[in-house]
Formats: structure tokens, C-alpha cells, sequence
């Protein structure tokens, strides 16, 4: 009998509705060349459920994805509605339901992508977001609404657990790499948490010889991401600084559009989510131009999850050689639209050994 997985879709809103299409074609395409199925359960979920029924998904939503092995998410997203129901209707009830707290987003220089920055051509590292708790808490409130007196509080929340083992996850991935872990804080400004990170950290990665813990300031570390990429190896850093660093080392590397993310439930018991590092780009969707690259290597991401490496393997060299040969879209100078490099990519797959 052939493997099978079953994988729950949510392709989501504005250019998810066009990058996991074109990931999927590219995904059964070496499914099929490394004889298993990957067997896609599509749940319109998003915006477009959000105006019928007033939620983003039905109430029984995150049990119909429990049932799956994975996740593979396009974005949500959408200007008519507020960011508060679209991504906590939906991103964050999944990641945390899940126990998915680890975020992990490899950026890397592309063949044939050119970087804005110096050295950026080289760069070569992965950021571990801690994924469920940090400055993304639902703790807080809002008072006295529309009065002069307003105010509003919102606290962040660490615990030892959340960050010992985000620190954990960092160590184990630099120890296979070049054994450099950079921790990024605050613990100038921020006076509980950030010490407490810090410390955490530290501790932890004492129990791990051979790999070295450097520990810099986020407002440094956005300056020296552009001035010295290629001086990362693994990034370990909060909810909010992951995501935020995230976006500046995908560009730093050509284009937000092929950066990939992983929301990994490291124990397995729950499934792992998919997903590019972009939202779901208002400002070009529907037009057919979007960069399908993130996706593809968020699928490719998913498949090395599911235990079938070599085909992810192939996925990755497949695109890497199409934007190599000059095919590119437009966020990287290119004039291919979507379906020009999605088909090049399934073109180029059969040509493979
Ligand atoms: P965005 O990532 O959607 O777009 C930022 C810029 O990058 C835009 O100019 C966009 O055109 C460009 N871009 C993004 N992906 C691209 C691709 N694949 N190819 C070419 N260009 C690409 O971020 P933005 O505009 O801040 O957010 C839009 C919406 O998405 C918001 O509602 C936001 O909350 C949501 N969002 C959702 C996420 C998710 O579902 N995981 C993550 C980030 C944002
Ligand atoms: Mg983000």
C-alpha cells in the first residue's frame, strides 16, 4: 500500500488563495515521483467564511484539524476586518491548541536572488520564534473606551517552561550546525521579562558544550542583520521579536515572498502547521503575480515533518534551479506571474534524477 498523509488546507485569504494552489501542483508532482500520497482536506476557511458566519472557522474547526498530520496554511487577513478576528480567529487558537511553539524560519540567500544588502548573498540562518506565549497574550484590557481616559494594558507572559524550551530547540539545531546560538532581548528597557529570558536562556545552553551563546539587544540586532548577515546561525528570540526579525531577514535575503515557516509541535502529538512567513498581501492579490516560493518551501518544510526528506529535498532544488535559470517574479525584478514559475518548477521536477 502506498503512504498516505493526510493534510488539512486552509489556503486562507488574498494571495493564500493563489500560492497554495501553485505549492500543491509542485507537492503532488514529487509525492508522486517518491511514491506517496499526500491527501489534501480543504477547508474554506477565512475571511470569506468570516462574512457568512461570523467566525473564521465552524466551533468543531480545530478538532476537524487535530484529525490531520499536518497543517498547510496559505495567510489570513483582510482590510475590511480587523486583524484581531482574522489572525486570532484562526493563527493563533491553531498554534496554541496544537502546542505548536516553536516557529522555525530558515532564511537563506536563493540561486539567482539578489540581495539588497552586502553579504546578504550569503546569509544562512534560522530563527526560532517562541511561538505561544510572550508579548502575544490575551492578559489585558482596554478601559473606558472612546473617553479622554482611556487606557489600555496588555502583559506579556514568559514562563521558565516556554523559554527553556525554545532555548532547548535553538541549542539541539545549532549543535548540528555552526554552534552558534544569538539570543535576542530587551533586558535594558524591559526589566522583568527580558532578565528572566535572559537567564533562562543561559542556563539552558550551559548544558550544551560545543555550542556558544551570544546575547544581543533587538534594537542592535535589526542594525547588525543588515550590516553583517552572514554573522547568524541560529536566532533564538520572543513571539514578537521572532516576527519582527523574521520579515527584515527575509528581505535581507531577497523578498519576504520566499520565506517559509514551520509552527512545529516538537513532541508530535498534535499536528505541526505550515506556512509562508508573508500575510496574505492585500495590495497584490487576485493579480496573479505573487511569489509562490515561500509556500512551495513551507510544503517542502512539511514533507522533511512528515519524514520524506527526499522529496522535500527535491522540491527545494527544483525551485532554487527554476529562480536560478532567471525565472523569478516580480518582488524579486522578474516578470513571471505565479502559474509562469509554478509551472516551470513542475516542469523542471521530471528532469531530475
Ligand atoms: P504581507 O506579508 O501580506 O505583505 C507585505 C508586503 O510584502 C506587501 O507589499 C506584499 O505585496 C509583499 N508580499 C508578501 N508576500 C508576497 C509574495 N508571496 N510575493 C510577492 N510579494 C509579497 O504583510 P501585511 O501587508 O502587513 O499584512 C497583510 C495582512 O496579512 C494583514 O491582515 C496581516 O495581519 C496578515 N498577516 C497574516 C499572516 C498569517 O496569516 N500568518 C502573517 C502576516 C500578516
Ligand atoms: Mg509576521
Amino acid at each position: 500500500m502506498t503512504r498516505q498523509h493526510d493534510i488539512a488546507v486552509i489556503a486562507g485569504d488574498g494571495i493564500g488563495l493563489e500560492v497554495v494552489p501553485a505549492a500543491i501542483r509542485c507537492l503532488d508532482v514529487v509525492a508522486d515521483r517518491h511514491g506517496f500520497d499526500l491527501a489534501w482536506r480543504e477547508y474554506p476557511w477565512g475571511s470569506s467564511y468570516f462574512r457568512q458566519h461570523g467566525a473564521m472557522m465552524p466551533a468543531d474547526a480545530l478538532d476537524q484539524l487535530g484529525r490531520n498530520a499536518a497543517i498547510f496554511l496559505g495567510a489570513v487577513g483582510d482590510p475590511e476586518i480587523p486583524d484581531t478576528e482574522t489572525l486570532w480567529g484562526l493563527l493563533i487558537p491553531i498554534r496554541r491548541r496544537f502546542h505548536q511553539y516553536i516557529n522555525l524560519r530558515p532564511v537563506r540567500a536563493l540561486p539567482g536572488v539578489s540581495s539588497p544588502v552586502r553579504g546578504g548573498g550569503e546569509m544562512d540562518l534560522v530563527i526560532v520564534r517562541e511561538n505561544v506565549e510572550g508579548e502575544y497574550s490575551e492578559v489585558g484590557g482596554r478601559m473606558y473606551r472612546g473617553q479622554p481616559a482611556e487606557a489600555a494594558i496588555q502583559e506579556a507572559i514568559f514562563t521558565r517552561a516556554g523559554i527553556t524550551r525554545a532555548a532547548e530547540f535553538a541549542a539541539r539545531l545549532a549543535s548540528g550546525r555552526r554552534g552558534l546560538v544569538t539570543s535576542v532581548t530587551k533586558s535594558n528597557g524591559i526589566v522583568h521579562t527580558m532578565p528572566f529570558w535572559d537567564e533562562v536562556v543561559a542556563e539552558t545552553l550551559a548544558g550544551h558544550d560545543g555550542v556558544r551563546l551570544e546575547k544581543i539587544l533587538v534594537d542592535a540586532m535589526a542594525a547588525k542583520l543588515v550590516l553583517a548577515p552572514t554573522a547568524f546561525d541560529v536566532i533564538v528570540a520572543s513571539n514578537l521579536f521572532g516576527d519582527i526579525l523574521s520579515d527584515l531577514a527575509g528581505a535581507i535575503a531577497g523578498s519576504i515572498g520566499v520565506a517559509p515557516s514551520a509552527n512545529l509541535n516538537p513532541e508530535r502529538t498534535h499536528p505541526s502547521m505550515f506556512e509562508p512567513v508573508h500575510g496574505s498581501a492585500p495590495d497584490i492579490a487576485g493579480q496573479g503575480i505573487a511569489n509562490p516560493v515561500g509556500q512551495m518551501w513551507a510544503g517542502a518544510m512539511m514533507l522533511e515533518h512528515l519524514g520524506e526528506t527526499a522529496a522535500a529535498a527535491e522540491l527545494v532544488t527544483a525551485f532554487e534551479t527554476v529562480l536560478d535559470y532567471g525565472v523569478r517574479t516580480r518582488d524579486l525584478g522578474g516578470t513571471a506571474g505565479t502559474s509562469d514559475f509554478t509551472e516551470a518548477v513542475e516542469r523542471h521536477l521530471p528532469s531530475l534524477p
